[in-house]
C-alpha cells in the first residue's frame, strides 16, 4: 500500500466546494486543477493523491479499496448502497431529495415514478405503503411529467430553479442532502493516521448548517 492517501473526488460541480474545504483546511489543493480534466491529480505536498472519478462511482472505488477516502453526496450514498465508512458530513453541496409532481394531479392506484434513484423511490414508496411502477432516467428527469411518462418523480433539488422553470411543485422532501467523507474499511486501519489526520483538518472548517 502506497503511503500516499488516495482521495476519490467527485468530478463536476461537487469538486471546486470540495477542494475549497480542502483548502480550507490547510491541505495545500492547488487552484489550478478546479477546471481541469486531468484524472489522477498528484499533490505530494498534502500526500495525497485525488482520483477524478464521476460521483456515483465514488462509493464503488471506494469500496474497492482503489481509493482510501472519498467525497460523495449522501444522494449517492443511499443509492448505491456500497460497503463503507461513512466518517464525516462536509456541510457542502446542500440539497435534498423530494418527490416532486405536477400540481392538482390526480393519482391513480399504481402510479409511474421517474428517477436516477431508483432503490432511494423504491425504498421511499415501500415505506410509505404506496404501490408505484419505478421507471430509471439517467438526467432530464423533470421531462417524465410533462410529457407524460411519469406521474411523479424522485429527484434532487438544489435552487428549486428546476422544477420552477417546468411548472413542477415539490410534493414531499424525503432527505437531506449534504456531502460526506467515506473510507474504505481497510483503509481506515492501515492508514489511520493520515485519515484521522485529514478529519481533524475538515472537522475543524465544516460550514454550520443555515
Ligand atoms: C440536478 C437534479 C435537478 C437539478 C436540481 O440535475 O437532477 O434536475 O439538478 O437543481 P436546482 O434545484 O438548482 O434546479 P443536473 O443538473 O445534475 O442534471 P441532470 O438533469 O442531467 O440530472
Amino acid at each position: 500500500m502506497s503511503d500516499r492517501l488516495k482521495v476519490a473526488m467527485p468530478k463536476g460541480r461537487i469538486y471546486k466546494q470540495a477542494s475549497k474545504l480542502f483548502r480550507e483546511a490547510g491541505l495545500p489543493i492547488p487552484e489550478e486543477f478546479d477546471d481541469s480534466r486531468k484524472l489522477i491529480i498528484e499533490i505530494p505536498e498534502a500526500g495525497m493523491e485525488f482520483i477524478m472519478a464521476k460521483p456515483v462511482d465514488v462509493p464503488t472505488y471506494v469500496e474497492y479499496g482503489a481509493a482510501d477516502v472519498g467525497v460523495v453526496g449522501k444522494d449517492v450514498l443511499m443509492e448505491e448502497r456500497r460497503d463503507v465508512y461513512e466518517l464525516l458530513d462536509l456541510g457542502i453541496a446542500r440539497c435534498r431529495m423530494s418527490v416532486i409532481g405536477l400540481p392538482d394531479r390526480e393519482s391513480g392506484h399504481t402510479i409511474k415514478v421517474a428517477t436516477k434513484y431508483p432503490n432511494v423511490a423504491s425504498q421511499f414508496f415501500r415505506e410509505n405503503g404506496q404501490q408505484v411502477e419505478v421507471i430509471k432516467l439517467n438526467g432530464s428527469i423533470e421531462l417524465a411529467p410533462l410529457i407524460g411518462l411519469a406521474d411523479q418523480i424522485v429527484d434532487m433539488v438544489e435552487t428549486g430553479q428546476t422544477i420552477r422553470e417546468n411548472g413542477l411543485i415539490e410534493l414531499q422532501t424525503i432527505f437531506h442532502i449534504t456531502s460526506r467523507l467515506i473510507a474504505n474499511r481497510v483503509s481506515f486501519r492501515m492508514k489511520s493516521e493520515a485519515i484521522e489526520d485529514l478529519c481533524r483538518r475538515l472537522q475543524s472548517v465544516i460550514p454550520q448548517a443555515p
